[in-house]
C-alpha cells in the first residue's frame, strides 16, 4: 500500500491544471460543409449555431470553412471559418451583417463564465475603418469589440457599453486570441487576450457593466454600419464559453 502514495501524487498534481468546464463548444469541426449552416432553423435547431443573420446570397457567399482559416496554435481545431460581408450582406435593415449565434440549451448568462474567441484579418478584403464595424458583440453591447469608431478608428477596441477600455492596431495576419471574463453575479466584466500561441492575459480588470444574456444574442460576427460594396473578410476560431477558472492556454 505505502509504495502507492507517490503515484497518487502525481496524478493528483496531474489534475489540477487550471481549466474550466465548456458549456458551448462553436468549433467548426462540427460542419462538414458550409452547407451544414443551413440545416439550422427555429424548427429545427441541430448544430452549434443558428444561423439567420445574413443577406439573400447563398450561404457560402458569406461563410467558407477552411484549414487555414484558424488559428494554427488551436490543435483541437481543424477547422476555421473565413466570415464575409459586402453590399448584398444586409438584413432587416441597410446594416451589413453576417452574424452566427450559439444554438445551446445551456444557460450562458449565470456566474463567472468565459467567451473565447480568436479573430484575424489578413489584409486581403481588409475590413474598412471608414465605418463602425460591432465584432463579437451582445444585443445591449455590455461587452463587444468596434473598430472603425474613436478615438482610434484604425485600431480594434474593446468597449463597454460604447467606452473603450483597451485597444491594438489590428495587423493583418496576426490572430488576436480573447475571453471576455463576465462576472454575471457581481454584474463586471474584464478583458483576456494574447496573440498567435501566447497564452491569454488579462489586460483589463473586471469594470461595472449591465451584464446579461438571453443566452442567444452573443453575435459571433460582424455587424457594419457602412454600407460599402467592396467585400471584408474575417477569420474566426477558437470560438467557446466556459466557466472558471479560464483556459489560458491558446492550443
Ligand atoms: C491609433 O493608434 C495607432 C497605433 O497605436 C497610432 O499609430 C495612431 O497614431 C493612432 N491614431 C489616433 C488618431 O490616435
Ligand atoms: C463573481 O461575483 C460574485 C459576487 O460579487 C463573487 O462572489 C464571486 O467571487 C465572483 N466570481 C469570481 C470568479 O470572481
Amino acid at each position: 500500500m505505502m509504495h502507492l502514495l507517490p503515484l497518487l501524487c502525481l496524478f493528483t498534481s496531474i489534475a489540477v491544471v487550471r481549466a474550466g468546464t465548456k458549456l458551448w463548444s462553436g468549433s467548426f469541426n462540427a460542419y462538414a460543409a458550409v452547407t451544414d449552416f443551413d440545416k439550422w432553423s427555429w424548427s429545427t435547431p441541430v448544430g452549434e449555431y443558428q444561423w439567420y443573420i445574413h443577406g439573400a446570397q447563398p450561404t457560402s457567399h458569406y461563410l467558407s470553412l477552411g484549414s487555414s482559416f484558424k488559428n494554427p496554435a488551436i490543435k483541437s481545431e481543424s477547422k476555421g471559418l473565413k466570415l464575409t460581408i459586402d453590399s448584398t450582406a444586409t438584413w432587416n435593415s441597410n446594416m451589413e451583417r453576417t452574424e452566427l449565434i450559439p444554438q445551446t440549451t445551456a444557460n450562458l448568462g449565470t456566474a463567472n463564465l468565459f467567451y473565447h474567441f480568436s479573430l484575424m484579418q489578413n489584409g486581403v478584403n481588409k475590413p474598412n475603418s471608414a465605418g463602425e464595424h460591432q465584432i463579437f458583440f451582445f444585443e445591449s453591447h455590455f461587452t463587444e469589440l468596434k473598430y472603425g469608431v474613436g478615438p482610434n478608428t484604425t485600431n480594434l477596441q474593446w468597449m463597454v457599453t460604447g467606452q473603450p477600455k483597451w485597444s491594438t492596431p489590428w495587423t493583418a495576419g496576426t490572430w488576436f486570441n480573447f475571453a471576455y471574463d463576465i462576472n454575471f453575479t457581481a454584474k463586471t466584466v474584464g478583458l483576456w487576450t494574447s496573440t498567435g500561441s501566447s497564452p491569454l492575459k488579462k489586460v483589463v480588470n473586471n469594470v461595472a457593466a449591465s451584464t446579461s444574456t438571453n443566452s442567444e444574442d452573443w453575435h459571433v460576427g460582424v455587424l457594419s454600419l457602412l454600407n460599402a460594396p467592396a467585400p471584408e473578410d474575417y477569420y474566426i476560431s477558437g470560438v467557446y464559453i466556459e466557466n472558471g477558472p479560464i483556459t489560458t492556454t491558446i492550443s
